[in-house]
């Protein structure tokens, strides 16, 4: 039987990596077969694409060119990591994927989401998440969460406005896709984590 896919998506700090390690954890204890990823994963390819997208010195690239690098990493990673994974019936867990598209292109930098729909047509059609968890914490609370009063000394202006209309594209896709599930991660990375793994026995995704 082929695996189940499943992402995990919410702005920076809302507790991804936090709660994967968990997760894996929990899956491991329970002798489930799985794949831990995240994108650009383990491909070389899309690990060099990434370098282009993120490299300093390319101050001139415009947001239709990141949204197109981001697409061709997300293919390579599909077709080289993902799709082996679950034709051999594994679980594959992804640290972010196409809704980051949407949220961090498409809203944030306002391409819009029609256009981050259309250069991710592979990615939607062909590998839609049987469930994706949105760690649904707003950039601020995440951030007071990390660093209590020091706040006001950090954060840039600008940077967070961006972070807020990346929470703000994460929260228009909910109506959009009922795959995405918002997880409230309010409490203790424990009672996440717990919210989390009865959501994924509640979706048929472990047992
Ligand atoms: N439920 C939680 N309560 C308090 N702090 C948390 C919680 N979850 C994560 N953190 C802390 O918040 C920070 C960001 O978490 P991280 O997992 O790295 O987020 P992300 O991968 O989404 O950027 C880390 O310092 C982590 O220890
Ligand atoms: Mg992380």
């Amino acid at each position: 039987m082929r695996g189940k896919f499943i992402t995990f998506e919410g702005c920076e700090g809302s507790g991804k990596s936090t709660q994967l390690r968990l997760l894996g954890e929990y899956l491991t204890q329970r002798g489930v077969d799985f794949l831990m990823t995240r994108e650009p994963g383990g491909s070389a390819i899309a690990e060099d694409i990434r370098k282009i997208i993120l490299n300093p010195a390319y101050t001139e690239m415009c947001p239709e060119c990141e949204a197109l690098l981001y697409a061709s990493a997300r293919i390579q990673h599909l077709k080289e990591i993902v799709e082996p994974a679950l034709a051999a019936g594994r679980l594959v867990v992804c640290d972010r994927y196409v809704d980051s598209s949407f949220a961090y292109q498409g809203e944030a930098r306002g391409l819009g989401a029609d256009f981050i729909a259309e250069i991710n047509g592979y990615a939607l059609e062909k590998y839609p998440p049987d469930l994706t968890v949105f760690l649904d914490i707003s950039p601020k609370a995440a951030f007071e969460r990390k660093h209590g009063a020091d706040q006001n000394d950090r954060i840039e202006a600008l940077g967070f406005e961006f972070h807020e209309k990346v929470y703000k594209g994460y929260k228009k896709l909910l109506p959009k896709f009922p795959r995405i599930v918002a997880v409230d991660c309010g409490g203790t990375k424990f009672e996440t984590a717990e919210i989390i793994k009865n959501l994924l026995i509640d979706k048929a995704i472990i047992k």
